[in-house]
């Protein structure tokens, strides 16, 4: 063999090792075995509200489409009068918003159809397709009158710098981010929570009162994972403001499992001992200045504080070489994101009717998703800087994933049957999990940006 062939032979290897292997493909019996055999203790940590041209639409990293990467993307002030002026993605020049941007589900509707209202048929049949054209309008439409419209438009359009989010950076550099991953329904925060653990918002489209009082008797990952005998905590921050998803389900309070929601300051007991439940749920603070979620009014820093805290423990835990941390948010919050949201399957026959702004019911029937969010995969087993771009579902077709993905692929790791066919049909992501353990993952992550 000639010497040149075998150096490119050598490049190509190393360059192979970094790529999860394409032998392994999702679904198969042999990415689900070795899934199994890697990974012991799940940590899902859901933030809240915010898309990914919002908070990665500053990383450079190459592979991910984003405001940096692929913008400007401009809005319009105004979908029927383009005269009212525009706004063009660019950096943001602070760390909070103070006017929480619409994503109830016809906000929605007006950010990704332009239209409060838009033709269910059409969507269906796919001949309507969001045009992500609306965000602005729906801002300046609630908060137009009491302020700059010039502010509202940065508000929901401009994007965080790499250096403005240095942990979240360090997580993009370090390890697996999806570039599809949507919320898996198109309106507010309590039913996209609720999908996460449930594969369905339970026909609930709006943050209602049910959801805290143990009401609903779908079956949830809580259960799921109890009746594979897994162990599970719901880690919670006690200035509370999210969830605790485990206390929505009655299975939780019928067979006495509402013990297992524990603050938070636990987990980091837990972690450091070795000490931590198969499955951990966490829970972060929401929704004003000094809470850790990430919400439009706290800050982004003290989300990054709080995910870096989260971090630091896992990886400094005896747990760590067998651990998988899913870093993801609830939904979009309303701000900007220019990749149109895909159909997917219906979760169910329920529907969800409200009032539109324009005095119109619009009704929604759950067979979208919402917008594009960040989802991360953290862990010794993923490659380094890997972005991942579509999935397959178990059809073998290409799509986007979405939260129903995370109970898919828990399903495989733990023996337990999509709860609804929305999990069936969502694509799963354990072949992403590689072979070999990384040995170069940062013991710590860097501090937050004041
Ligand atoms: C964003 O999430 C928070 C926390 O759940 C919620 O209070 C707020 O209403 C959300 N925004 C909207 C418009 O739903
Ligand atoms: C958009 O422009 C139309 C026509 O000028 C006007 O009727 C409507 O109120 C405007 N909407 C907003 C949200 O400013
Ligand atoms: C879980 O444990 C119980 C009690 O030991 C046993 O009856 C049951 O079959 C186990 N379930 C599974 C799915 O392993
Ligand atoms: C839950 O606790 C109550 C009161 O101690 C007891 O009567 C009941 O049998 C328990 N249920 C389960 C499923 O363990
Ligand atoms: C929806 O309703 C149809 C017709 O009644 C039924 O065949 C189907 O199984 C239902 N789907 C779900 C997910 O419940
Ligand atoms: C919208 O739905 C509500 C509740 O179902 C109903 O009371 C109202 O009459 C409907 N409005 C319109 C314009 O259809």
């Amino acid at each position: 063999m000639h010497p040149s062939t075998l150096v490119g032979l050598l490049a190509f290897a190393a360059a192979a090792s970094a790529i999860p292997s394409s032998h392994r493909q999702a679904h198969s019996s042999s990415s689900i075995r070795n899934l199994k055999s890697k990974i012991k203790n799940v940590v899902v940590l859901t933030m809240e509200n915010r898309s990914l041209d919002n908070l990665l639409g500053g990383q450079k990293h190459k592979g991910l489409e984003n405001s940096i990467n692929n913008g400007p993307f401009c809005n319009p002030y105004n979908v029927t009068d383009p005269s009212q002026g525009h706004h063009c993605t660019a950096p943001r020049d602070y760390n909070s918003v103070s006017d929480d941007p619409s994503h109830a589900v016809t906000g929605n509707t007006m950010e990704f159809f332009s239209e409060w209202t838009p033709d269910n048929a059409l969507i269906a049949s796919g001949k309507l397709v969001p045009n992500n054209n609306g965000f602005i309008h729906e801002q300046i439409h609630n908060y137009g009158s009491s302020a700059n419209k010039a502010k509202l438009a940065k508000d929901v359009m401009n994007y965080y710098t790499e250096e403005q989010v240095p942990v979240l950076t360090s997580l993009v550099q370090n390890y697996l981010t999806f570039n599809h991953w949507h919320s898996d329904v198109a309106g507010p925060t309590d039913p996209n929570r609720f999908a996460i653990v449930a594969g369905t918002s339970a026909g609930h489209g709006s943050n209602d009162e049910t959801f805290g009082t143990y009401a609903f008797t779908e079956r949830s990952v809580f259960q799921a994972v109890d009746e594979t005998n897994h162990t599970w905590l719901n880690y919670w921050d006690t200035d509370g403001g999210t969830g605790p998803e485990s206390h929505w389900f009655s299975w939780t309070k019928e067979t006495n499992n509402t013990g297992k929601v524990v603050p938070m300051e636990q987990f980091y007991t837990d972690a450091g001992n070795g000490n931590l439940p198969e499955f951990s749920y966490l829970n972060p603070s929401c929704c004003g200045v000094g809470t850790t979620s990430m919400h439009d009014s706290g800050l982004i820093s003290d989300g990054e504080a709080f995910i870096k805290k989260v971090y630091d423990a896992l990886r400094n835990s005896p747990q760590w070489e067998e651990s998988l941390f899913i870093l993801t948010f609830d939904e979009t919050g309303g701000f900007h994101d220019h990749v149109p949201p895909p159909l997917a399957t219906r979760p169910d026959n329920l529907t969800y009717t409200e009032t539109a702004p324009n005095g119109k019911n619009y009704t929604l029937d759950f067979n979208r998703l919402g917008g594009r969010i960040p989802t991360l995969l953290i862990s010794p087993w993923v490659s380094k800087g890997f972005v991942e771009q579509k999935g397959t579902n178990h059809h073998g077709e290409t799509m986007s994933y979405s939260a129903s993905s995370i109970l898919r692929t828990l399903g495989y790791l733990w023996d337990f049957a999509p709860f609804t066919p929305r999990v069936a049909d969502a694509a799963s992501w354990e072949h992403l999990i590689q072979t070999t353990p990384r040995k170069d993952t940062p013991t710590v992550l860097p501090n937050p940006a004041a």
